[in-house]
């Protein structure tokens, strides 16, 4: 445990497995205060107790990127049990329906994913941006991908999520500047989690640990400047 962030409220989006659990843990062993958001309770609440058993700090919210109420339900929490403070904000949840050509996707699935993987980053930032806007102060960090950069046959719903996300990024980190909150974006290649079931080697691939290793350098940069985008690649293809 350090001190770093001791003060700071952290919300992580998709902190029930995988990455965002591992960025929730990170955040809170420098001092944060995490709130873990997702779906599963039961999740959420596992990865609440491994926070607490090593000596941090966090809540969990059960939300929904699909439902704006659920969003709006955590803004408010945030505003009556927190002191209206949200000092970082990782939105990492995503869904990835990768596997088949784009003309076998139904619109209902592109509809699902986009809502997801663009729509909720955008309704969390709707929701919380004001706060950091009110404090003067804030980070936003985006889960990105290496498929937001290059193409990605059966599964271009999401690379195209994923370049739309790049783009939101890059937009909102100039309207944001002026009332210094500092918007980055990382974009790893593949990642040792259950988000995509292939036959690349487990232990080549990068482990969500170095991701949240990341987001850590990202909201501890000096205050006059911030990293902007961070691609992450595996130091031996998997
Ligand atoms: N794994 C990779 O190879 C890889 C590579 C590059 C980028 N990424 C990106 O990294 C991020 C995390 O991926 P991961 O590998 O950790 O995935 P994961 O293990 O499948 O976890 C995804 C998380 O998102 C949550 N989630 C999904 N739909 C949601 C919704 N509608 N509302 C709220 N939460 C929702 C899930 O929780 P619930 O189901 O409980 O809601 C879960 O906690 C994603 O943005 C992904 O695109 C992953």
């Amino acid at each position: 445990m350090t001190e770093e962030l001791k003060g700071q409220l952290a919300v992580v989006t998709g902190a029930a497995r995988g990455i965002g659990a591992a960025i929730g843990k990170q955040l809170a062993s420098m001092g944060a205060t995490v709130i873990l958001a997702a779906r599963d309770k039961a999740r959420l609440d596992q990865v609440r107790q491994e926070i607490e058993a090593a000596g941090g700090t966090a809540h969990i919210a059960q939300l929904d990127l699909l439902d704006e109420s659920s969003i709006a339900s955590l803004a408010k929490t945030i505003q009556t049990r927190h002191g209206s403070r949200c000092d970082i904000l990782v939105n990492n949840a995503a869904i990835g329906l990768i596997g088949k050509p784009l003309i076998e996707m139904s619109p209902a699935d592109w509809d699902t994913l986009m809502n997801t993987n663009l729509r909720g980053p955008y309704l969390m930032v709707r929701a919380l941006a004001p706060l950091m806007i009110a404090a003067k102060s804030g980070h936003i960090v985006n889960i990105s991908s290496l498929a937001g950069r290059n193409p990605l046959p059966n599964g271009a719903a999401y690379s195209a999520s994923k370049w739309g996300l790049n783009g939101l990024t890059y937009s909102i980190a100039e309207e944001l500047r002026p009332h210094n909150i500092r918007v980055s974006v990382i974009a790893p290649g593949s990642v040792n989690t259950s988000f995509s079931h292939s036959d690349k080697n487990a232990d080549k691939k990068i482990q969500p640990s170095d991701v949240a290793r990341i987001v850590a350098m990202l909201v501890t940069q000096a205050p006059q400047s911030f990293v902007s985008e961070v691609l992450l690649r595996p130091t031996q293809k998997p």
